[in-house]
């Protein structure tokens, strides 16, 4: 593989929206930010400087980091913060992974405007294992707010509440003609008539799963978090926060008198209110050279989206994708486990520590989330010094509980005690650890989705279902042969999700729920891999630039 240089400046720029301007950070004021492209193999070097006022790190969302934990980017997991004024290298190489990813800010809720494409490609002369498409176009969905990012952070974080709903999904930045004050701010995308063009569809929005459709075009999902599945014919794309899916768009063969909207809004299950409006860009076929046709004459057809609530839809979805699993792409499922876990996840309660004594949760208390009812309190040193260096004491225990702490019908009524425990709790397991873990979404206060996201690692998608999680009869159902394989999975609201994973990666690897507003309220945990015995099993030294605390 070839070096890929990039620079990233974070920097302010003001952008206006919604008919109003603010302040946001973003990448050499680009937003959203740059892509970052390269080849499978390749070796991505990204200086990132911070201009700005804020604390920043960078995240490689779903790069495995192969012995390069040091570049995977948490704030207070894999490094401390890039402080105003410093600078960071982020190197790591890109092994076994082809397809697309992504990039975002990954300290605070700065990845609201700091996020860009990560394109990999498959090496040089290796061709797709799907028609060969005329051209890739990114589709970067996001969601706007009006106020500026430490307002909405500190009502999510203070209040005990809810958060602040964006204005406005978007599509590469832009919300589209279905807002007021927006129709300028629309993304656009020029196709060919009979062509066919690979449309890699990112979920970089903070807290809303979308339901993603093409009015009168089918879409033909091919790759799902950088791994090809089993092609399959769809109208709408389910996408949750953290997840990426590549699909073939086949435009029709002869110029229609029409131009078609390209629009994506939330699918939701929880409690929380959220904003169910819809985010559109305008798929518009060029006029053929032989007649000047009045583009902005021809009808606008919109597409057929599911109801914000529809799970029917999202079960069957995330049932259809498999892994291709075929010779040149198998899926090396693991067939044997050496520890099982099983982690409850969802909402809980705290009580209110509001200095004024007011809490805008349920009877004066604070919203929280946690994992086995721990809810994650992030370190102030960075967890995977602490580990290189055996100095963990003050920074985490190891005592991270690997079932529940105490049962109950996790999907029936609520028990009477509804508070929950804090700590900043791991899991350390041995080099080379084959894990099972399911996933119990409760309904402490409310069944939700969760789109579950672990770094470092690709998972199996073995299994899922309603409910509580029956060990005895779920998991002769497990698919061993052709699960997805991928990085980020929706716990089905009211049910459990069931992963594997091999712990071959030597680092810390931080484990939470892609809704921004879950992870910041505990709905995160931590796995530590320890080195193998063997050279290419040992995590590296830190790079000397590694900012401090
Ligand atoms: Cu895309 Cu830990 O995040
Ligand atoms: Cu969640």
């Amino acid at each position: 593989g070839t070096t890929k240089h990039y620079k990233f400046d974070i920097k302010m720029r003001s952008v206006t929206r919604l008919c109003q301007t603010k302040n946001i950070v973003t990448v050499n004021g680009q937003f959203p930010g740059p892509t970052i492209t390269a080849r499978e193999g390749d070796r991505v070097i990204v200086k990132v400087v911070n201009h700005v006022q804020y604390n920043v790190s960078i995240h490689w969302h779903g790069v495995r980091q192969l012995r390069s934990g040091w570049a995977d980017g948490p704030a207070y997991i894999t490094q401390c913060p890039i402080q105003t004024g410093q600078s960071y290298v982020y190197n790591f190489t890109i092994t076994g992974q082809r397809g697309t990813l992504f990039w975002h800010a990954h300290i605070s809720w700065l990845r609201v405007t700091l996020y860009g494409p990560l394109v990999i490609l498959p090496r040089r002369g290796v061709p797709y294992p799907f028609p060969q498409p005329y051209k890739e176009i990114p589709i970067v969905f996001g969601e706007w707010w009006k106020a500026d990012t430490e307002t909405i952070v500190n009502q999510a974080l203070q209040t005990g509440g809810a958060p602040n709903i964006s204005e406005a999904y978007t599509v590469n930045g832009l919300p589209g003609p279905l807002y007021n004050c927006s129709a300028k701010d629309t993304f656009k995308l020029k196709v060919k008539p009979g062509k066919t063009y690979l449309l890699r569809l990112i979920n970089a929005a903070l807290n809303n799963e979308l339901f993603f459709s093409i009015a009168n075009h089918t879409l033909t999902v091919v790759e799902a978090d950088a791994v090809y599945v089993k092609p399959f014919k769809t109208d709408v794309v389910l996408i949750t926060p953290g997840q990426t899916t590549n699909v073939l768009l086949k435009t029709k063969n002869h110029h229609p008198n029409a131009t078609y909207l390209m629009a994506a809004r939330p699918y939701a299950t929880g409690p929380a209110s959220f904003d169910n409006s819809t985010t559109a860009g305008i798929l518009e076929y060029h006029t053929p050279s032989n007649k000047i046709m009045k583009i902005n004459k021809l009808p606008l057809l919109k597409p057929q989206l599911p109801v914000f609530n529809d799970t029917t839809f999202a079960t069957r979805f995330s049932k259809k994708l498999r892994s291709l699993a075929n010779s040149k792409f198998p899926a090396k499922v693991p067939q044997k486990v050496d520890r099982r876990f099983l982690f409850t996840v969802g909402l809980g309660l705290n009580p209110c520590s509001n200095p004024n004594k007011t809490c805008q949760g349920p009877n004066n208390t604070m919203l929280a989330a946690t994992v086995n009812n721990v809810s994650f309190l992030m370190p102030n040193k960075a967890m995977l010094q602490a580990h290189y260096f055996n100095q963990s004491r003050g920074v985490y225990t190891t005592d991270f509980p690997t079932n529940p702490p105490f049962k109950f019908n996790y999907t029936g009524n609520p028990p009477n005690n509804t508070f929950i425990t804090s700590g900043t709790k791991v899991v350390a397991l041995p080099f080379n650890t084959s894990v099972e873990l399911v996933m119990q979404d409760t309904s402490i206060i409310g069944a939700e989705s969760h789109p579950l996201h672990l770094h470092g690692f690709n998972f199996f998608v073995l299994g899922q279902g309603f409910g509580n999680f029956n060990p005895n009869n779920d998991p002769v159902k497990f698919n061993l042969v052709d699960p997805a394989e991928r990085n980020t999975v929706g716990v089905p609201s009211g049910g459990w999700v069931a992963i594997r994973f091999l712990a071959d990666n030597p680092g810390v690897w931080f484990m939470h729920c892609h809704l921004e507003v879950h992870t910041s309220w505990g709905l995160r945990m931590a796995w530590i891999v320890m080195d193998g015995k063997h050279r290419n099993q040992k995590l590296p030294p830190p790079p000397s630039d590694l900012p401090k605390c």
